[in-house]
This record gives C-alpha cells, sequence and structure tokens, in this order.
C-alpha cells in the first residue's frame, strides 16, 4: 500500500455508518486521526455496531433528506457514501430502493458539486455485473442489471461519474464483492451469508443453502474492503474512476460452508432448500487488477484468516452478551 492512511485535523461523514461496513471504516477513520460525522436513519443499522471508545457525532436522518445532506456535506473534507436499502427491501419495494439508493447518492453528489474540495466515495455493488461473460469479472465489463437493487447501484454509479465529468466533483465508485467479518450481525435478517452460517453452526443446526451450493462469490473480508474504500477516498488518482474490490478469488457456498465448520470445529450439515429470487447469479469473481496498478491497494486477508476472526469475534460477542444478562 503505497497511500498512507491519515485523515488528521479532516472531517469525514460517512452516510449509512451505523451498518455492517461502516462502523468497521468509522473505526478506521478515527484511529488514522480523522473526526467523523455518521449520518443514518436506523432503516436496519444501529448506534451499538459502532465501537463505544469512538468520539463521533451521529445525525440520525436520511440521505433523501436533501438539506439535511447539503448542510452535512458543507462541514466536511470527505464523504464516504454507504447508506443504502439492501437487496432484499430493494427487491420487495423496489420505490424504496430508488429513492435512497439514486435520489441519496443524486443529493450526496449535489452537496459536493456545492463544495468542490471535498472527495466522495460511493460503494457500489459487483451485483451490476449480473452474470457476467467472463471471469474474472473486469471493469469494464458489460453491467446486466438482474435485480432492481443492481439498477440502483448502477445509476448511482452512473451519476458519480457523470458528476466527475461535467461538474468536475471528486468522487469514485468502489464495486463491492461480497464482504464479511465483524461486527456483521446475524440478527440482522439482510446479514451475508457467513453471519448466517456461523450461527447456525453454533446454535448445532444446519446450515440453510438455496439451491445446489455450487453457486460462487468472491468473499472480500471487511478490513481489506474498508482499507481499499480509504484509499479510494484520498487518492486524487481514483477521481471519476470505477474500482473492483474483491479478494480475487472464486468460492462455493458448500466450500464456504466447510471453512466456516473448520474454523468452529463443528461437522456440517447442509439443508438444500429452493434458490430465492435474489439467487439468480451462478459464478462471480472480481479481476482487482485495476485498484492493485493504479491504488495500489491489494487484499490481505484470506477466506481462513477473515473466517477465524470472524468466528472469534461471534465468540467474544456472544460471551459479553452473556456475563452482561447475568
Ligand atoms: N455488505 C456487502 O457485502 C456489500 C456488497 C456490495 C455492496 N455493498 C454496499 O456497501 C454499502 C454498505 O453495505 P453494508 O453491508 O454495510 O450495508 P448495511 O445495510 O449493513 O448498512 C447500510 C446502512 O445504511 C443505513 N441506511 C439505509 N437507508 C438509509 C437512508 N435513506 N439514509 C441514511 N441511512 C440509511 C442503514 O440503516 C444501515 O445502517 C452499501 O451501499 C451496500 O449497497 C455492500
Amino acid at each position: 500500500m503505497i497511500t498512507e492512511i491519515n485523515f488528521k485535523g479532516k472531517r469525514v461523514l460517512v452516510t449509512g455508518g451505523a451498518g455492517f461496513v461502516g462502523p468497521n471504516l468509522v473505526r478506521a477513520v478515527f484511529d488514522a486521526g480523522g473526526q467523523v460525522i455518521v449520518l443514518d436513519d436506523l432503516f436496519t443499522g444501529t448506534r451499538d455496531n459502532i465501537d463505544s471508545d469512538i468520539e463521533y457525532e451521529f445525525v440520525e436522518g436520511s440521505v433523501t433528506d436533501q438539506k439535511l445532506v447539503g448542510e452535512l456535506v458543507g462541514r466536511v473534507d470527505y464523504v464516504a457514501h454507504m447508506a443504502a436499502r439492501n437487496i432484499i427491501i430493494s427487491t420487495k419495494d423496489p420505490r424504496e430502493d430508488y429513492a435512497t439508493n439514486i435520489g441519496g447518492t443524486l443529493n450526496i453528489l449535489l452537496a459536493a458539486r456545492e463544495n468542490p474540495d471535498v472527495r466522495v466515495v460511493y460503494t457500489s455493488s459487483a451485483s451490476v455485473y449480473g452474470n457476467p461473460r467472463s471471469l474474472p469479472i473486469l471493469e469494464d465489463e458489460t453491467p446486466l442489471t438482474f435485480s432492481p437493487y443492481s439498477v440502483s447501484k448502477l445509476a448511482g454509479e452512473n451519476y458519480c461519474t457523470a458528476f466527475y465529468e461535467t461538474y468536475g466533483v471528486k468522487v469514485a465508485s468502489v464495486r463491492y464483492s461480497n464482504v464479511y467479518g465483524i461486527k456483521q450481525d446475524p440478527a440482522n435478517p439482510y446479514c451475508g451469508v457467513v453471519s448466517k452460517f456461523i450461527e447456525a453452526l453454533d446454535a448445532g443446526k444446519p446450515v440453510t443453502v438455496h439451491g445446489d451450493g455450487l453457486q460462487t462469490r468472491d468473499y472480500t473480508y471487511v478490513t481489506d474492503t474498508v482499507e481499499a474504500t480509504l484509499i479510494a477516498l484520498l487518492s486524487a488518482k481514483a477521481d471519476g474512476m470505477v474500482f473492483n474490490i474483491g479478494a480475487g478469488v472464486e468460492t462455493s457456498v458448500l466450500t464456504l460452508a466447510e471453512e466456516i465448520g473448520l474454523a468452529m470445529g463443528k461437522k456440517v450439515e447442509i439443508r438444500h432448500v429452493d434458490r430465492r429470487d435474489i439467487d439468480n447469479i451462478r459464478r462471480r469473481v472480481l479481476n482487482i487488477e485495476r485498484i492493485r496498478s493504479r491504488l495500489r491497494w491489494q487484499p490481505q486477508t484470506t477466506l481462513r484468516e477473515g473466517i477465524r476472526r470472524t468466528v472469534e469475534w461471534w465468540e467474544k460477542a456472544k460471551q459479553a452478551q452473556s456475563q452482561s444478562r447475568a
């Protein structure tokens, strides 16, 4: 890594900072000397996700509130825009998704246009690729938006590129692949598969796999995702660009379940159920050469190590919970 992550004396607005990736990013910005403002409407997030030793300002509100967004962006040097309605809500109600994922992003960009020194990073998703024609997927792959969620994430990106080209707004888009790791709350029905599998195995239950389990994804450990996001936020070389962020490793759901079983010392029993309407992507792994060569970032955490850390965190969190109940 060449770009040093240093936010000393800088103010950073983190939208969606009370969700899963957001609190990990808040931690990293705080540790790098930054002052953080979190904007979150607590739709799925909770302030408990943000470490209690971090000093930050919390604003409960929505990115759909243009006036509020304008005021907050006017107070900061950087914006990490992570607030989004997730794929499950989006599939149920595409209007909610439209208002937040597209309308909210437009509000951030309009505010950034008024504050030309502000640098923005927008968190997009590898879901914009649909079923890609070739693997590993390059950023130049033609997007195939198979879900309302992927439509809105791509629209957000397109607005970012347009605002860079038209108004010179300093903005980069990062396409996350499946992120997993600490602070991914299995109690949240929208959380990812890693936390769900850990929870099931811990309870001695079979893990539920939608379809045959041979579908693949590129699982990325959250601190790697956060580091890449912050490098894109800090670097002028990222302006106007789109970057894949992944581990660059293709893993099937069945292999993932085995790895989690191994880390927890549990035998894995699989319960196959029907595919869901959001599981229509067969294979996914990202080519991460662009961010590696342009921003000098590469992932540090293997799947085995990431799962080990996640399981360790899960066990500590469970212990703390049972102690606080006692
Ligand atoms: N986690 C992943 O695997 C993954 C993969 C691809 C892309 N992403 C993108 O990364 C970002 C962060 O993902 P995450 O997993 O932390 O999501 P998350 O759902 O855990 O967190 C999103 C946060 O945004 C908040 N929010 C939702 N609507 C809002 C609104 N209108 N105004 C303000 N806050 C609002 C929620 O309360 C929540 O705290 C999102 O933009 C998501 O689309 C995540």
